[in-house]
């Protein structure tokens, strides 16, 4: 049999840097557990953009279409703000997501007891928090036509266009219940139905689905009152379904809840290969971060618990990647701290690889 393969793109910024401690956790699974990867590696996003001209070469896009799974560091700095927009290296990322077609964007808020003074919040609202966000990640406003900027008149028109297929609702919907059942059974789904059509059809068919889940318990929710919600009691929730849009800014909201956006991972999966797997990426959500790259101030833990996340949805190893997470929780227990979780309970200061490195130490000792 042939080992899983996996595609690195380390990307901009920070991404390199975050990448090479995933590295070394990837080496110490096929070394360690025996869990070998094809690991091969390539350009996106403003890397992709200086060597070939564009955020992603065509060749990529066909390795990240064939790999078992796709390991993604982050895309942008400010060198690029100046290209045209088809070019941006934004342009990469959302090009991998549309052609691999991963609507399914899983996004976990969970809050480490080592960090829950690190919120802007109060700790008894955020101490043992652990939701997931399940962000459509292939339609919506970020891709529906027409849109562009036109003349209309003697001014200029900027037009997005929000459009939802039922079959589209439907799919991620399905994703969203099928991970409560794994959860706590409990799913809300956000739209603004009072103001979109879009969101009536989105309220509509999540309802329809949810026939299928009886067990699951369904809520809906206004996305302005669920932001709300969210800064109010966020343990309210166990699974969240919404779309690109309102996704996007909800996990950046729930993201924070957590104290440190250095500390989440995301997957995006798409429908199952041949071999059964989904069509996988796996990213943290920070992004490139240009004003702290290569001073070894990164924080690498929102990438290797991208890693994490691989093992558990694209390669069943659910265990193993409870040893990983559970090597973090050890080392954030212990005090180390990158510069972003330098707060109010001091530690012990360590840099992107020491990070790294302690990390190994952890999973060295829970074998
Ligand atoms: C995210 C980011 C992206 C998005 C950008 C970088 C295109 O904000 O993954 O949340 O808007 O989807
Ligand atoms: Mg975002």
């Amino acid at each position: 049999m042939t080992n899983p393969s996996l595609l690195i793109l380390p990307g901009d910024g920070i991404g390199p840097e975050v990448m090479a401690e995933v590295r070394k956790i990837i080496d110490w699974f096929g070394a360690k557990r025996g869990i070998v990867f094809d690991v091969s590696e390539d350009l996106v996003g403003g890397a992709a953009y200086d060597l070939h001209g564009t955020p992603l070469h065509d060749d990529t896009m066909a390795k990240a279409q064939a790999a078992d799974a796709v390991l993604l560091g982050a895309v942008g700095g400010p060198k690029y703000d100046v290209l045209d927009f088809s070019v941006k290296p934004e342009r990469g990322l959302l090009r991998l997501r549309k052609e691999m077609d991963l609507f399914s964007n899983l996004r976990p808020a969970q809050c480490f007891d080592a960090l829950a003074d690190f919120s802007s919040l109060k700790k008894d609202v955020v101490a043992g928090l652990d939701i997931m966000i399940v962000r459509e990640l292939t339609s919506g406003v970020y891709f529906g036509e027409p849109r562009g900027i036109f003349k209309e008149g003697n001014e200029r028109v900027g037009i997005n266009t929000q459009r939802y297929t039922e079959s589209e609702i439907a799919r991620v919907a399905r994703s969203a219940f099928e991970l409560a059942m794994r959860r706590d059974k409990k799913l809300c789904s956000m739209e603004k139905a009072n103001v979109m059509e879009s969101g009536i059809l989105w309220r509509e068919v999540v309802t329809e689905v949810g026939k299928d889940y009886p067990e699951v318990e369904l809520s809906h929710m206004y996305a302005d009152a669920g932001a709300m919600q969210l800064t109010r009691w966020p343990k309210q929730f166990d699974v969240i379904v919404t779309d690109n849009l309102f996704g996007d800014l909800l996990s950046d909201l729930a993201a924070m809840l957590t104290g440190s956006l250095g500390m989440l991972p995301s997957a995006s999966l798409g429908a199952p290969m041949a071999n059964g797997r989904p069509k996988a990426l796996y990213e943290p959500v920070h992004g490139s971060a240009p004003d702290i790259a290569g001073q070894g101030k990164a924080n690498p833990i929102a990438c290797i618990l991208s890693f994490a996340m691989a093992l558990r949805y694209s390669f069943d190893q659910g265990e193993e990647a409870a040893r990983l997470e559970a090597a973090i929780e050890k080392v954030l227990a212990d005090g180390a701290r990158t510069a972003d979780l330098m707060g109010p309970d001091g530690g012990t200061p360590v840099s992107t690889s020491g990070m790294g490195d302690a990390i190994l130490a952890a999973l060295d000792a829970s074998i």
